[in-house]
């Protein structure tokens, strides 16, 4: 396994392993748990040479987020990579990644409107340019990205359309922890008590799909159970439940065959996401 540290060497690396391999990529944030490590497997799977980033992307963190605080340990991510045989760690410094004059923003208009896009302002801008740089730094044939940030996933299937971009997306379900809790690097801040609570996440959603398979279709039902499953306990604070149009992430009134029902709340002060698709079978 070799760690590469600068953008022109992973770029010259990419440049003369494409002509021969086909290359998966899968960025991260680091901090790696089961999650991560289940798109590196999917990664090993249909590709040829590995690439892992990890690089905590200042640029999409806004100013009252946890980006200092933001958990980081590079040794031990990358003993779990050497496990899961990937063959590259590209692991820049944000200077190189937005050196001094750094100017260029990518925006995908429309489907950050919504969900978390209204309240984390600019989140998704730093998203879709940093994963535009990435692209054009590891230059891969395949990009595994995670269902768990679902509105991430649309943004970067819809910018690689957009912009012609010359690799696939391949979209990974989530990984859970015994109980339900979506895996996250965030939930290394939850003490036990908020883990705990934190599990009414996952019941909420599984109250929705049931109400959904009995047939339920008024989308503003299904919110309202699912808002009563998250107040069971004190100390959920919701953010939004949302059940929208899974590809324009539009709210819905009247469920048509398919939706995607999406949550975020703060548990203590640590923000979660999570969601699932509503779907007739
Ligand atoms: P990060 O939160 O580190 O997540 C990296 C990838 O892992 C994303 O595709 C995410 O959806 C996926 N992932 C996280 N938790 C998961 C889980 N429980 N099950 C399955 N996949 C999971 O997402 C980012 O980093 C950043 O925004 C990034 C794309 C790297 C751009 O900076």
């Amino acid at each position: 396994m070799r760690v590469v540290k600068t953008v022109r060497e992973m770029q010259a690396l990419s440049e003369t392993l494409r002509k021969e391999k086909r290359i998966g990529f899968v960025p991260t944030m680091g901090y790696l748990h089961e999650g991560h490590l289940a798109l590196v497997r999917k990664a090993r799977e249909i590709s040829d040479i590995v690439v892992v980033s990890i690089f905590v992307n200042p640029m999409q963190f806004g100013p009252a987020e946890d980006l200092s605080r933001y958990p980081r340990d590079f040794e031990r991510d990358a003993q779990l990579l050497e496990t899961e045989k990937t063959d590259i760690i590209f692991f820049p410094e944000a200077g190189d990644v937005y050196p001094e004059g750094y100017s260029t923003q990518v925006e995908v208009k429309g489907l950050e409107d919504y969900l978390c896009g209204k309240t984390r302002t600019g989140h998704f801008v730093g998203v879709a340019t940093v994963v535009n740089k990435l692209f054009n730094i590891v230059k891969p044939h395949y990009a595994v990205f995670g269902q768990k940030d679902y509105q991430q996933l649309k943004i970067i299937e819809k910018m690689v359309r957009d912009l012609n971009m010359d690799l696939e997306v391949v979209p990974y379900p989530t990984i859970r922890e015994a109980g339900g809790l979506a895996m996250s690097s965030r939930n290394t801040y939850l003490s036990p008590e908020e883990r705990e609570k934190a599990l009414l996440i996952y019941a909420s959603m599984k109250k929705a799909e049931e109400l959904f398979v009995r047939g339920e279709r008024n989308a503003s039902i299904i919110r309202e159970e699912v808002r009563k499953v998250l107040s069971l306990k004190e100390g959920i604070n919701i953010e939004y439940i949302s059940i929208s149009h899974a590809d324009t992430l539009k709210e819905l009134e009247e469920i048509p065959g398919k939706a995607l029902l999406a949550i975020a709340c703060r548990v203590g002060k640590t923000r979660l996401i999570d969601n699932t698709t509503l779907m007739e079978a």
